[in-house]
């Protein structure tokens, strides 16, 4: 079964096609970071906009890469939710579109859901070169998403029979990331910025705190968030009244790269110690990292130093958005459940994963 996965959520407009749930056929990413950088995070009317004259495009794209036809697709997957209203209009209707046009069976993607996916493509043809894990993950699995918008620990029994461990109370990890950045003036996206940072700064250099929260496995960035933007008043000698935009000119660049190895090495550690404790409680047979967050190299080797059994993870291109994903997880959801009409299609921009599971049959 071949797949035409569609992803628009937010600032990347991808098309992929995937066969049987694991071999990538093509993987066509536009994205939009040059576009909204000026802003220093995304511009939801700007990302609609630019998501409308490129979808078209990337979709043909897609197929000609994977030297297919409309006749070799078996059905199209597309990201329905959670995401910005705009940018989800123009991926699902150009999917509905297509359905209707080419009379393809349609099917609704979570697209937090579908990160965990990425880590499920295990073999590539076309000339695509990723560095593929040999092997796709095993059921119970435990998965740290990790996004700009996601913070959480899922436990997957199997296909679409998930369980909400626990997740973020307030900012999601990535846009901790991205907000510390903007504070201590490294450009967005924050993720990748504060992590070449971090490589040349001290991570004890400036003590910040983890919150403790009630929920056993739940995350809270925005503290650590605010205890950073404090460490760096005190560090520069001005009070909470003084403008923050004017604070990355205090800066140096032995400071900032501290501060960014400091907010990282805590950011990191709180993902760590929940999933830690997810791990003791629950046995998972595999653990898998997903999102944007996962691309980065110090929570890979933190949670490696700290789990008995090999992390899995997909390659950077996979983990930050695409649309091969969206074709993974639509080649499993297919087998089970039936297709959408695209006439009823609609989006779900703050549907939460812990609504979403399917095939619990
Ligand atoms: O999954 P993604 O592409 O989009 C969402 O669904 O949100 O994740 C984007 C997020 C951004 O917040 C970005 O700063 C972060 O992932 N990110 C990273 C790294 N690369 C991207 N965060 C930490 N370290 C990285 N290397
Ligand atoms: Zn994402």
């Amino acid at each position: 079964m071949r797949i035409l996965g569609i992803e628009s959520s937010c600032d990347e407009t991808a098309a992929a096609i995937v066969e049987d749930g694991h071999l990538l056929l093509s993987n066509v990413v536009r994205t939009q970071i040059d576009i909204h950088k000026v802003y220093g995070g995304v511009v939801p009317e700007v990302a609609a906009r630019s998501h409308i004259e490129v979808i078209n495009p990337v979709i043909d794209q897609a197929l000609t890469d994977a030297h297919l036809t409309w006749d070799d697709i078996d059905g199209i997957a597309v990201t329905y939710a959670p995401g910005l209203l705009g940018s989800l209009l123009v991926g699902t209707l150009a999917a509905r579109t297509i359905a209707l046009q080419k009379n393809k069976p349609l099917y609704p993607i979570h697209h937090v859901e579908a990160h965990v996916y990425a880590n499920f493509i295990t073999n590539q043809a076309n000339g695509i070169d990723l560095t593929l894990p040999g092997k796709q993950p095993s059921f119970p699995m435990l998965a740290l998403i990790v996004s700009g918008g996601h913070s959480q620990l899922v436990f997957f029994k199997n296909h679409g029979d998930y369980e909400l461990l626990g997740q973020t109370q307030d900012d999601a990890v990535g846009e901790a990331f991205d907000k510390v950045a903007k504070i201590i003036g490294l450009p967005y996206p924050g993720g990748p910025s504060i992590a070449e940072a971090a490589q040349a700064g001290d991570p004890l250099k400036y003590q910040l705190p983890k919150a403790k929260l009630q929920g056993r496995y739940d995350f809270s960035f925005s503290g650590l968030k605010t205890a950073v933007l404090r460490a760096v008043q005190r560090e520069v000698g001005v009070d909470t009244t003084f403008p923050s935009f004017e604070l990355p000119g205090r800066l140096n660049d032995v400071q900032r790269a501290d501060f960014a190895a400091s907010f990282q090495k805590t950011a990191i550690e709180t993902l760590v110690d929940k999933a830690e404790r997810a791990f003791q409680d629950y046995s998972p047979a595999s653990v898998v990292i997903a999102g944007g967050v996962a691309a980065n190299q110090e929570l890979r080797r933190q949670l490696q130093d700290r789990l008995p059994i090999a992390i899995e993870y997909a390659p950077m291109q996979l983990c930050t958005d695409n649309g091969a994903m969206i074709a993974t997880l639509g080649c499993f959801y297919a087998q089970k459940m039936p297709a959408t009409s695209p006439l009823e299609l609609e989006v779900q921009p703050s549907l939460s994963m812990t609504k979403t599971a399917w095939a619990k049959a």
